[in-house]
């Protein structure tokens, strides 16, 4: 500031003036000196998001949420509290900050986009307490132009050593008359229920991503990343309005053994104007570690076939017996297909012992080397191999962990003996109900999101990795954004997959499809496994069906992402409709660029994604219980190019219920400048391949 700017001339009066404008501006100084004591504040790249920290009047840290200057997430509080430790809480006062700016772009070895962009300002506050033993810990807040992380940094210092978390205070204070998606925490069912919409003051437990729309329109997603030696939480609805973190139990009660220094997981908050916004936002990833796996060119994105739906159609069985699914001959038979029709991998499941009788309950006596006698593993890898193809492996635990940990590593040396590159892993057991038994012979049953679980996840990750094998969870903690860390957590399933949607459910309903996006695919990719066809397998008037058109069902591998996608039917239905499978066999599953170009939540959503190493652009669409016009203008291409475009849509009279094979598949040459019209059905969906002239 120029000194003369501000000098003003020397009378009598104006000194007086010049004395108080000078006290005045002591006092500002003092005031503005003291505030920053009190409260810290970062803003996002963009300057929209700002957050700010400070302590309330009992000396509770605390912080609060602003987006384009109006509040989103109320003063809400933090703390950590510990079963035999002075809390993290009350008495607390702010220390210092540090700040420091990152714009940094990164790469995925495979992903829904190649280039992530990572830019964020974070402050590091400081808190300090001499209530009661003298300590101190460190809040991290990043503010992303789309949301914020902030996490608890507890360093190493004399008074916290071996702690156990019994509360984690953290907050999310919302208007409790913002609408809600949410799933119940902490079921007997995981993560597979139908999600709920209800104004958010009807929250219960509820798992993470939570997404909430503001009566301004403006979207959040509250969840976590980077979720390692820590329990998850599930949000717990205290007071209207008033989100809390509940971390999930140990067996004994505890929620978190830790040994400082620690650090938990990042509580995010993804924030956007629209719901489509959210589906852009590439927070979770961020905030996660990078890789520390090294060379991971050995982990495969690619499309699979099975030995899966005929058993959840009832017509095969896992177990041994006249029905068996997984025996020799059959699995040639799915490799033939898969050799022909140009697919990567034939997932078998139950080929090993100890699925015989009630498999739910009988996870002691799974055996994971021993195969049943009319399944030989060394002749179909072989056989598999002079195909080109691979025998995707699968490892049913029904959650009990003790069994499977002590067999893991032959387990995956034999599945890398015969060069098996994707083992998916299952934990059937209700929640609450993962199995370990200590040295004492005694067994706890713990959560599938709790820290034991969590630890065990991460161990399976590395010992596969050691392989050079990948992991597609099922009944999997939720997904917190590792794959980044580990390349080899390829996907996994936590929601309510299309498994429901066979004989033993009654199915997912068409709104289903149309919330996934917006809640779980926020946390990362889905084993969803697309591609039923034969849409009403128990008969047209069997309420046991699936509740699509067919051309949803193709449209959905383009929107629900994941790096493995299944082609779940079986083979002999997709001879049905060779025109429709081609879009199957077309589309890939590794992604140079993807866009969320329009939806809202529980009605409709539209992708555009480019392939990675191509220039083809690929486009799906999903509607719910309403059929739609879609406006689609295709200024993502590029803009010197003529494409064409080959469309796979519903028919006029096309309708989940009443005719879901109604479809028409047309070609069209379109550029940049081009807007499609296209209808989608009750249920319906569309899906569009584009290729450069
Ligand atoms: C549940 C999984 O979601 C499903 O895909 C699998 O077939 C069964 N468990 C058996 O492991
Ligand atoms: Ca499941």
């Amino acid at each position: 500031m120029g000194e003369s700017k501000n000098s003003a001339p020397k009378t009598a009066v104006s000194r007086a003036g010049t004395c108080r404008i000078g006290a005045l501006i002591l006092i500002l100084l003092i005031v503005s000196l003291s505030a920053e004591i009190h409260a810290a504040t970062v803003i996002s790249p963009d300057g929209r998001i700002r957050v700010e920290i400070s302590v309330g009047d009992d000396g509770h840290p605390q912080y609060r949420v602003n987006y384009r200057n109006a509040v989103v997430v109320e003063t809400s509080k933090l703390g950590l509290r510990f079963a035999s430790h002075h809390a993290l809480a009350e008495g607390f006062e702010l220390a210092g900050s540090d700040y420091r700016a990152s714009d940094n772009t990164w790469e995925q070895p495979w992903g829904e986009f190649r280039l992530v962009h990572d830019a964020f300002n974070e402050r590091s506050v400081r808190f300090r307490s001499n209530d009661g033993p003298a300590r101190e810990f460190v809040l991290v807040v990043r503010a992303f132009n789309d949301g914020i992380g902030f996490r608890y940094v507890v360093p190493e210092q004399p008074y916290y050593k071996d702690v156990v978390i019994v509360d984690e205070l953290t907050e999310f204070r919302v208007a409790s008359d913002a609408t809600a998606w949410w799933i119940p925490g902490r079921g007997w069912n995981r993560y597979e229920f139908l999600y709920r919409e209800t104004p958010a003051a009807d929250i219960a437990l509820a798992h993470t991503p939570v997404t909430l729309k503001l009566a301004s329109g403006v979207h959040l997603s509250l969840h976590e990343a980077a979720l390692t030696d820590y329990p998850a939480y599930v949000i717990d609805q205290r007071r209207d309005g008033v989100l809390k973190t509940n971390l999930t139990p140990w067996s004994g009660g505890e929620r978190a053994r830790l040994t400082a220094p620690f650090v938990s997981p990042w509580r995010t908050i993804q924030v956007s104007p629209d719901a489509r916004g959210l589906l852009n936002s590439s927070l979770i990833l961020n905030l996660n570690e990078p890789n520390k796996l090294g060379d991971v060119s050995w982990v495969e994105p690619g499309k699979y076939v099975g030995i899966w739906w005929a058993m959840h159609l009832g017509e095969r069985t896992w177990g041994s017996g006249a029905a068996h699914g997984a025996t020799t001959a059959e699995t040639k038979r799915y490799i033939d297909f898969a050799a022909a029709n140009g697919f990567d991998g034939v997932l078998v499941e139950g080929w090993n012992t100890g699925w015989d009788g009630d498999w739910f309950s009988n996870g002691a006596i799974f055996n994971f080397t021993e195969t049943y006698p009319d399944f030989d593993l060394a002749q179909v890898a072989t056989y598999a191999r002079d195909k080109g193809v691979r025998i995707v492996g699968h490892h049913e635990t029904s959650g009990h962990i003790s069994n499977y940990e002590a067999q893991i590593d032959e387990a995956f040396d034999l599945y890398e003996a015969h060069g098996v590159r994707q083992v998916k892993t299952g934990y059937v057991a209700d929640g609450g109900d993962l199995r370990w038994v200590d040295d004492a012979g005694v067994t706890h049953r713990e959560w599938h999101d709790g820290q034991f679980a969590v630890n065990h996840f991460e161990r399976v990750l590395i010992a596969a990795a050691k392989r050079r094998i990948s992991i597609n969870t099922h009944e999997p903690v939720k997904d917190t954004g590792l794959r980044r860390t580990y390349p080899n957590w390829i996907s996994r399933e936590g929601a309510r997959g299309q498994e429901y949607n066979a004989s033993w459910s009654l199915p997912n309903p068409p709104s289903h499809n149309v919330t996934l996006p917006y809640t779980r695919l926020l946390a990362g990719p889905m084993d969803f496994t697309p591609g039923i066809f034969d849409l009403m397998h128990q008969g047209a008037d069997s309420e046991y069906r699936v509740q699509s058109t067919l051309m949803q069902q193709l449209a959905l591998y383009v929107v629900f992402y994941s790096p493995i996608q299944m082609a779940a039917d079986l083979p002999e239905n997709y001879r049905k409709f060779r025109d429709a499978f081609r879009f199957i066999q077309d589309v890939p599953t590794d992604w140079e660029q993807s866009i969320a170009l329009d939806g809202e939540v529980g009605e409709f959503v539209v992708f555009a994604r480019q392939q990675r190493g191509s220039d083809d652009w690929f486009i799906g669409a999903l509607s719910g219980d309403e059929p739609r016009s879609l406006t689609l203008p295709l200024d993502f291409l590029d803009g010197d190019r003529r494409y064409r475009a080959t469309i796979y849509r519903d028919g006029d009279d096309a309708h989940w219920r009443s005719n879901p094979y109604d479809y028409v598949i047309d070609t069209q040459t379109v550029t940049k400048n081009t807007v499609l019209d296209i209808a989608l059905a009750a249920g319906g969906g569309a899906a569009i391949g584009l290729s450069p002239l």
